[in-house]
């Protein structure tokens, strides 16, 4: 049965600023909320946690956060109520939570509006499924949208072991693009699986070098870079052709100054004054119900899967945002919401 048995709902809200362990309170008061016209209520079965989850809780202050919310984006569930909308109670769903609402992932249910969801394919576990949107958003926007690859066209990701990466390369792969992508030594064998046709090692030394240097020089159509690798870019004359573009989702954090420099070097620096004659675009992915259909068919049919890394059952959310902040996940970290 979908339909909640009472009014009230646990969850797991950001009520500060911190690393998660200080941030997050684990609540078991919170009013299940009600649908607005077009919106439905969905019961949360398993909810992904994002990098951007635990940033933001240890960046932002309290009043730009709209503190206190419930923490994190992506879910897959059931439908407890369709509202009057394509969905009806019972239909497996996944889509985004958005924390403007004070609502989020970790909770047993939400309001989400039918725009933000689609029907889960049978090809994907909860867990899969509650870890596609944001990571496969994020690298359907930048591949499709914003650098519009096209078949035989070669493509660098930085970062294929990443969860945003193993999404970019699948859907490269199916675009009929030439992929080559990194990793550290030990995940070469997750990232071929995933269909890269060419794998560089980041920790034997810098990308940058090794693209740099090659025997037979790389002339790359476009760079997706899922890292935030400042100098990936600006060597990358030697290695993107002219007419192509590098977008990036992560800026390089390096202090401050560190910091600072780099978003100078990507987005600021003239070619006259020493910058690199390519062009740089930065993104951050935005919900769509177009771009998650795409991902959901792609899934159905077969070609794209979502690696998951682990699996935390709801009251051990904490150790779970330990894995995550290893950084060192090997796909998605996913808490099992309980009923
Ligand atoms: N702008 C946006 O809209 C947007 C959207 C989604 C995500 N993001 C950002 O994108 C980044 C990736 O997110 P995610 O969820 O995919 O992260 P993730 O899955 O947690 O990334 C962890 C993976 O990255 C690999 N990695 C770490 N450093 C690397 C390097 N220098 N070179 C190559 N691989 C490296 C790690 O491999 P090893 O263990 O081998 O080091 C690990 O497998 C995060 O910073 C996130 O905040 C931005």
């Amino acid at each position: 049965m979908a339909t909640p048995a009472g009014t009230t709902q646990k969850a797991w809200r950001v009520v500060r600023r911190g690393s998660p362990s200080q941030a997050l309170k684990f609540q078991n008061d919170l009013p299940i909320p009600t649908p607005s016209p077009g919106s439905v209520l969905v019961k949360i079965q398993a909810a992904a946690l994002n990098p951007v989850g635990y940033k933001l809780m240890k960046l932002l202050p309290n009043l730009i956060a709209g503190r206190p919310h419930v923490t994190e984006h992506d879910v897959a569930g059931v439908i407890a109520n369709g509202n009057g909308t394509e969905f009806k109670e019972g239909d497996s769903v996944l889509g985004l939570v958005d924390n403007s609402k004070k609502q989020g992932a970790l909770a047993q249910y939400a309001v989400i509006p039918a725009e933000g969801l689609v029907h889960i394919p049978p090809t994907l576990s909860l867990a899969q499924a509650a870890g596609l949107s944001l990571v496969g958003l994020t690298a359907v926007q930048g591949l499709v949208d914003i650098l519009h690859i096209k078949a035989g066209q070669r493509i660098f990701i930085n970062g294929g072991s990443s969860a945003v990466g193993a999404l970019a390369i699948q859907i490269a792969k199916t675009e009929k693009c030439h992929v080559t992508t990194s990793c550290s030594g030990g995940k070469i064998e997750g990232v071929k699986s995933l269909g890269a046709d060419e794998i560089l090692d980041y920790t034997a030394s810098p990308l940058w070098n090794q693209l740099s240097s090659a025997t037979t020089p790389y002339q790359f159509d476009a760079i997706f870079d899922a890292v935030g690798t400042t100098a990936l870019f600006t060597h990358s004359k030697a290695y993107l052709s002219p007419k192509g573009t590098y977008v990036s989702i992560v800026p390089e954090m390096n202090g401050v100054f560190g910091t600072l420099w780099g978003l100078f070097e990507t987005s600021c620096r003239p070619t006259w004054l020493g910058g690199t004659p390519r062009t740089f675009k930065f993104f951050s992915m935005k919900p769509s119900k177009k771009n998650l259909q795409y991902l959901a068919d792609l899934a159905r049919e077969g070609k794209l899967t979502v690696p998951v890394d682990s699996e935390y059952a709801m009251e051990d959310t904490l150790k779970a945002y330990e894995r995550l902040m290893t950084g060192h996940a090997n796909g998605k970290v996913v808490v099992n919401i309980t009923h």
